[in-house]
């Protein structure tokens, strides 16, 4: 169902101590009822998060899962692990997940399965390289990545996924897409929703803009009309400014 929802994703950042604290400084801020806030902390932090998080508003994601059910996959985690600690929402195809460790769109697409069979609900992550955008590929790539994981699904698997748009180019870069860029991209992949699937189907999704978020643009890349909230990497990790992101909806 198609909400206003800020996720922070911390990536590799925040021991026990300092995930216990931030968690501990985020149940103290004023958030917005109407917006729904997700935390994705590292694994080692989710069943401290989960403990932390109970009586609060506050939802709990992973940054990855394996594709399987269990077995001889050393250093990996399964959904059954990530359900038995709280977590509800999964983060797949980042594009650190995509560019460093290789994942194709066909390891996603078993991995958005595995999620839904277990129902978790993937944050599903598309974005173009500065590359593509400059050789004006940037459609054609972010339709790819759609399609390639994601349109085997049926409609009502379809209403269980959260897309996530991040220009690669603007994660961590400081270099914000404009908010007529993010529309311009967010509009386009709720087009392409709804063609593959119905118009009813496009428009209860959510969709959200990552990449560069920050107290100072959050309210004009939210104010969007295709953009339901971000996906933080940096910001995420002051409660001030995680706070201030979700409170930037008009
Ligand atoms: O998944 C969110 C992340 O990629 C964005 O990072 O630091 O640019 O907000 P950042």
């Amino acid at each position: 169902m198609r909400k206003n929802i800020v996720a922070g994703n911390w990536k590799m950042n925040a021991n026990a101590n300092a995930a216990s604290e931030l968690i501990k400084n985020l149940k103290k801020s004023d958030f917005s009822e109407t917006t729904e806030v997700i935390i994705a902390p590292s694994y080692t932090n989710l069943a401290i998060a989960n403990e932390l998080i109970t009586g609060s508003s506050i939802e709990l994601s992973s940054q990855n899962m394996h594709e399987s059910d269990r077995g001889a996959f050393t250093g990996e985690v399964s959904a059954e692990m990530l359900k038995s600690v709280g977590v509800t929402y999964v983060i797949l195809g980042h594009s650190e997940r995509r560019a460093i460790y290789k994942e194709s769109s066909e390891l996603l697409k078993s991995k958005v399965d595995q999620a839904l069979k277990n129902d978790l609900k993937p944050i599903f992550c598309v974005g173009e390289e500065l590359k593509d955008r400059k050789d004006e590929n940037h459609f054609k790539v972010v339709k790819n990545q759609l399609s390639e994981s994601l349109f085997h699904l049926s409609s009502e698997q379809m209403k269980n996924i959260v897309l996530a748009y991040e220009p690669v180019w603007a994660i961590g870069t400081g270099e914000t897409a404009s908010p007529e860029q993010a529309q311009e991209m967010h509009a386009y992949i709720r087009k392409l929703l709804s063609d593959q699937f119905s118009s009813e189907i496009a428009n209860g999704i959510s969709i959200l803009y990552g990449g560069s978020v920050k107290p100072g643009n959050a309210k004009d890349i939210f104010a969007n009309k295709d953009v339901d909230g971000g996906l933080i990497g940096g910001a995420a990790l002051k409660a001030e400014d995680f706070t201030a992101i979700i409170n930037s909806f008009e």
